[in-house]
């Protein structure tokens, strides 16, 4: 019997729709090729439109109509007339707590075909997962402003570690860490001057690693951390870190893998109570919206993510390998310092698809 899943498709705003519309072409020639299974699409025209229209970025029981689905193909949220934190509020963090999404995982490596602005690192020499907290820590939301506009104005932002949030997603890591060849965890802190919230996370990854005795693990700053990325990015594997630290991580990583064009994430409740969201790292990118240049291959890359989490690896596989055909070919959007356009990427890739071997 064939498979059959629901896909919550949420393009949002800028660049969102024209990478998602290239994502959900590709991912449809993608099931056809594969025959095991067929995706329905469900769509929805939330974002900032909606929220100029409604005040709101989606309606109050848009958490239940998601809840349906078995996996959301989320674009980017952002228009330069809403201010970043209303939009970010609004959509995607709404999802991601709703949900309570809360490992954000982030696959970087070279593709063929795409140059590093690294000297001499190539294919093989960068290959990482960066696994982010994603419910609590700096972005928990805790704080507030009193005496507004006068001098004596405060502002507060608390970052919050719970023992319950710190171990899951350190168990996570040590999980990921073990299903990959090199079995090499780094946990990212900076437990020299945040001496309570990231000396309890080293505490608890040390605790967790027993349960994980071979996984070779190391502890690292994260001031020291981005020196290492670009001096030794050999020495990296699987990365742990807080909300804040591994966002700012995660760009690096994209910009040192060649582009934020190319750069997936996953937003995943291992526990799968909730579908899980992948999306494109990048955001609406206003600069280039509407020129037909945005780079799709991070909307690819992110639904071979989702076509994992939802058991369909070979599928996957088959996507991945169809991309990485087309960039070692170079057909390459400018980001990548190529002239392909998003429809000429996106042909690409189906017609790779199409060609491939299962
Ligand atoms: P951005 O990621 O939108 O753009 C940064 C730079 O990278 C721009 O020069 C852009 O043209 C380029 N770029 C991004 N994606 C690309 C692609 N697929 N192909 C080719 N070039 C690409 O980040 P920025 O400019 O800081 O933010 C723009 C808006 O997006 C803001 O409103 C921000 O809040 C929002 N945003 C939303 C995110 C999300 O929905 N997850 C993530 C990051 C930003
Ligand atoms: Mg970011």
């Amino acid at each position: 019997m064939t498979r059959s899943y629901r896909i919550a498709s949420v393009p949002a705003d800028g660049i969102g729709p024209e990478v998602i519309a290239a994502g959900l072409e590709v991912l449809d020639a993608v099931a056809s090729r594969d025959g095991g299974f067929t995706l329905n699409i469900d769509h929805y025209g939330w974002g900032s439109d909606w929220y100029r229209k409604h005040g709101v970025f989606m309606p109050p029981d848009g958490l239940a109509w998601l809840r349906t689905a078995d996996a959301i193909y989320f674009g980017a949220v952002g228009d330069p007339n809403v201010p970043d934190h209303v939009s970010l509020w609004g959509l995607r963090l709404q999802i991601c707590q709703g949900f309570d999404q809360y490992a954000n995982v982030r696959p970087t490596r070279i593709l063929p075909g795409v140059t590093s602005p690294l000297r001499d690192v190539g294919p093989g020499d960068l290959d990482w997962v960066i696994v982010r907290e994603n419910s609590e820590g700096e972005y928990a939301g805790q704080g507030g402003r009193t005496h507004r506009g006068l001098p004596e104005e405060v502002a507060t932002e608390t970052a919050i570690f719970t023992r319950r949030g710190v171990e899951r997603i350190m168990r996570y890591a040590f999980q990921l860490a073990q299903s990959r060849p090199r079995k090499h965890l780094t946990v990212v802190t900076k437990s020299n001057a945040q001496r309570h919230g990231m000396v309890f996370w080293d505490e608890i990854a040390g605790l967790v690693s027993h349960d994980f005795p071979d996984v070779t693990w190391d502890k690292e700053l994260v001031d020291a951390m981005t020196m290492r990325m670009v001096r030794k990015p050999q020495t990296v594997d699987t990365v742990v870190a807080t909300n804040l630290h591994a966002d700012i991580l995660s760009d690096l990583a994209a910009a040192l893998a060649g582009s934020l064009g190319i750069a997936p994430t996953g937003n995943i409740d291992p526990e799968r109570r909730a579908p899980s969201m992948f999306e494109p790292i990048h955001g609406s990118a206003f600069d280039i919206t509407g020129k037909g240049i945005a780079n799709p291959v991070a909307t690819f890359w992110t639904g071979a993510m989702m076509l994992e989490h939802l058991g369909e690896k070979p599928a996957a596989d088959l996507l991945m390998r169809a991309v990485e055909q087309v960039c070692a070919a170079g057909i390459l959007s400018p980001d990548l310092g190529g002239k392909a356009t998003t429809k000429e990427v996106t042909a690409a890739v189906v017609e790779a698809v199409r060609g491939m071997n299962r």
